[in-house]
């Protein structure tokens, strides 16, 4: 089975020519996002992932490989898939035998024993066999009277982690209640310049219990694209390697040292390419990040 670093078939050149686009230092096809740990194992997870995009939603395969494949060709492993994405991408992943390579992120809706069993089979069919990688329910409150059965589905090697996802701060205090009470071993929550919330308390909580952050909502859904249209990116930008406005919000987020993982939605691969730019180069310290705020804010007034 091919491993994630084994896993380079499409090169910078062939990218640059499907998405229009070239890469950042693209004569370097070697170039590979950096990575994270995910907090009390070995494992380290590249800091750009993708989204539940609408061309695995609607099972557009020729896109969606096409993101994937440029997804992947810069080391790329989070895929974050919902309801028939898992088909989609699953397909993908078995015709390019990439389970491994790749790192799926699942809800399973079920709240049931039986039932969640059952989905899960129907996922590990979907990519071909094997444990599931992450477990995501958005069911707080499920999670929190069963996290036995959930820590069950681990044991037995149904999944290899499990973890809770929500995308709005009126979930914040009822994740943070079930970080502090219950194992868990990954949080997914919205965190950006425009929703910066999770900063105040739970990216902190996270990093103590050390428990895995993945962002979600990094452009507010495209929200943030309508706010900066038409600006200019500050010159600034440029001296922590920053080139556009995806980017600018993206390393703001990845600047926060609790998040391990930020996903990135788009069926556009120049877009792809762009925010899987944003993972390479420097990122913005303490004091930047804080300017990066100020001047999102006077845009937002
Ligand atoms: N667990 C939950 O409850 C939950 C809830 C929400 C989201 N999520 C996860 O988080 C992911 C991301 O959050 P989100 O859905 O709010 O989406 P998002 O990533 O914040 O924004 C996606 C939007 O931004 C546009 N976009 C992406 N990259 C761009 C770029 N470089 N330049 C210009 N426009 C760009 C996309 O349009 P194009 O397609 O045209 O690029 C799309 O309209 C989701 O896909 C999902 O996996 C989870």
């Amino acid at each position: 089975m091919t491993n994630r670093r084994e896993f380079i078939k499409v090169t910078s050149a062939a990218i640059a020519a499907m998405s229009g686009l070239p890469f950042m230092a693209s004569a370097d096809s070697k170039l590979r996002l950096p990575t994270r740990k995910i907090p009390g194992t070995d494992e380290l997870l590249p800091i750009i992932g993708l989204g539940n995009s609408v061309a695995f939603q609607t099972g557009n395969l020729k896109l969606s490989r096409q993101l994937i494949d440029i997804f992947m060709s810069k080391g790329g492993a989070y895929i974050d898939t919902l309801g028939p994405s898992r088909a989609t991408v699953g397909q993908i992943m078995r015709e390019k035998n990439a389970h491994k390579a790749l790192f799926l992120g699942s809800y399973i809706a079920a709240i049931e024993e039986k039932a969640g069993r059952k989905e899960i089979k129907s996922v590990q069919k979907a990519q071909g066999g094997g444990a599931l990688d992450l477990v995501l329910t958005r069911n707080i409150d499920d999670y929190t009277t069963n996290t036995d059965r959930y820590q069950r589905w681990k044991a037995e090697g149904l999944t290899r982690y499990i973890g809770v996802a929500r995308h709005q701060q009126r979930f914040h205090d009822s994740m943070m209640k079930l970080m502090a009470s219950k194992k868990v071993d990954m949080v997914q929550v919205n965190y950006s310049m425009l929703e910066p919330e999770a900063e105040q308390r739970l990216l902190p909580m996270a990093k103590d219990k050390g428990i895995a952050v993945v962002i979600n909502r990094p452009f507010i859904n495209g929200k943030y694209f309508s706010l900066v249209k038409g600006k200019t990116l500050p010159k600034w930008a440029a001296e922590f390697d920053c080139h556009s406005w995806a980017q600018f919000s993206l390393k703001f987020i990845l600047a926060h040292p609790a998040v391990t993982c930020v996903l990135t939605e788009t069926a556009n691969p120049k877009h792809a390419v762009d925010n899987l730019n944003a993972g390479f180069g420097r990122l913005p310290d303490k004091k930047t990040r804080l300017r990066m705020l100020k001047l999102i804010r006077s845009f937002a007034k």
